[in-house]
């Protein structure tokens, strides 16, 4: 049976799922209590892409070796994958019990710093990655949990200790360069801040959150924000965004606007695309339309909780610069894009985007964080690393670009930061008719 189970295992990472199927199959037939067996039934469901199947093998392997420390944490690994609150936590409770079993089996070390950073449980992550740093000291990746994990906790200086010990391990590992440099940035450490952004740039010349991270150190303004540092910000935010923006930080634009698109289309027969949809708070406060609602999101956590409401029409997982650059002309009544620019930078590809796809008559709206007297026409703020945008510059771009009826709306509260109101402004522009 260990040889056949040696042969599954080998079927199964070489991607010839049915014949691994088919071979548990059999031996579940000559030994139907072998733990064994459906231990790989989890790793071969989990490869298949099929979670519930997972988490039913893993269930049945420990029914029948319930102090099997393996069996425990690969049921773990299945539920963190479904990424459910309940789900979560009981992955989470069940790699604690493997790791008590085994403290010194690295593999299931492993799967513990996994499972707990899916369910963002950072004592345990640290823990269990000293663990392993102290079983296998040279291995990068407890370096990069223990940088990774400090530098959320935004404690600068020991997440800059963890990466350079990643570098000392591998010189070249940008995980470890770029950890090294945004703690330099967090401590305000210019000069080290500069030498490392040098050192990558030189490495990874091409690289977009390297030039990105090099124009920081720099005091430079970049255009833009590479998509990992949204992505990885939304994804993690996604599921208490709703409440606390709206709730918390007193959030009122996607109000606003829907009112505005309701004043507009009465008849609510139009088309919308809605960039940077987040959660679709927009959608809600529209409600069904006669007309179809695109949502763009880099964020796939972020449009999983749009796609709650059954709102949205359809949704595309990408970076909104790219929706704007591939849709055909004069295709939308509307386009809407809310607190999402303050992460998308330079106006400059997206305004004359945006006329091109309305159709004639039709209305771009969005909002921005207002740049304030003497801040220049696009600035990066620290700590926020959002951009504010001067009004005056926003409407020179939108009537250079061919709009007309251009009307920006101060909002003295956007929302709430730091308990203060954050003041900005809200644009209407209409595509012109052909004349
Ligand atoms: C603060 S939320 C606002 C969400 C929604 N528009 C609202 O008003 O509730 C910003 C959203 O924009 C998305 N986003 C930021 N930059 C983006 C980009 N370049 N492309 C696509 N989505 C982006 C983020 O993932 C996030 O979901």
């Amino acid at each position: 049976m260990a040889a056949e189970m040696r042969r599954v295992h080998q079927l199964i990472g070489a991607g010839r799922l049915q014949e691994a199927a088919t071979a548990l199959n059999a031996a579940q037939r000559t030994a139907p209590r072998d733990a064994r067996i459906f231990m790989l039934g989890i790793i071969l469901a989990s490869r298949a892409g099929n979670p519930d199947g997972a988490v039913a093998a893993g269930r049945r392997a420990l029914a029948l070796a319930p102090r099997w420390h393996a069996a425990m944490i690969e049921l773990g690994l299945a539920l963190a994958r479904k990424g459910g609150k309940d789900e979560l936590a009981e992955a989470l409770a069940l790699a604690k019990s493997a790791v008590a079993l085994a403290p010194q089996d690295a593999g299931a070390l492993d799967r513990a710093i996994a499972i707990a950073e899916s369910a963002k449980a950072a004592q345990e992550a640290l823990a269990w990655a000293e663990a392993g740093a102290r079983l296998r000291p040279d291995d990068i990746r407890y370096q990069l949990v223990l940088g990774r994990q400090h530098e959320r906790q935004k404690d600068f200086a020991r997440a800059r200790e963890h990466y350079r010990a990643a570098a000392a391990i591998d010189p070249d590992n940008p995980l470890a360069l770029q950890g090294l440099l945004r703690c330099s940035l967090g401590l305000e450490d210019t000069q080290a801040a500069q030498a490392q952004a040098q050192a990558l740039i030189e490495r990874f010349p091409g690289d977009a959150m390297v030039r990105y991270l090099h124009a920081l150190a720099h005091g430079q303004t970049p255009p833009t924000q590479p998509a990992p540092v949204i992505t990885s910000l939304f994804d993690q935010y996604a599921e208490r965004f709703d409440l606390h923006l709206v709730r918390g930080l007193k959030y009122k634009v996607p109000e606003r606007v829907a009112q505005k698109l309701l004043e507009l289309h009465p008849d609510k027969k139009f088309n919308l695309l809605d960039l940077g949809c987040g959660t679709g708070l927009l959608g809600v406060y529209l409600g069904p339309i006669d007309g179809f609602i695109i949502g763009v999101d880099l964020s796939r956590k972020m449009i999983e909780q749009a796609a709650r409401h059954r709102i949205y029409a359809r949704f595309h997982a990408v970076n909104l610069l790219d929706a704007l650059r591939d849709t055909p002309a004069d295709h939308y009544e509307a386009i809407t894009c809310l607190d999402a620019l303050i992460y998308v930078g330079d106006l400059t590809p997206v305004i004359p985007n945006a006329l091109r796809i309305l159709k004639p008559g039709g209305h771009f709206i969005f909002s921005c964080e207002a740049a304030q007297e003497g801040e220049p026409d696009l600035a990066l703020r620290r700590p926020s690393s959002r951009y504010a945008h001067r009004d005056t510059a926003v409407e020179r771009q939108c009537r250079q670009a061919g709009f007309a009826d251009i009307q920006i709306e101060q909002l003295p509260a956007l929302r709430m930061e730091n308990d203060a109101p954050l003041p900005g402004f809200l644009v209407t522009a209409r595509k012109p008719f052909a004349a």
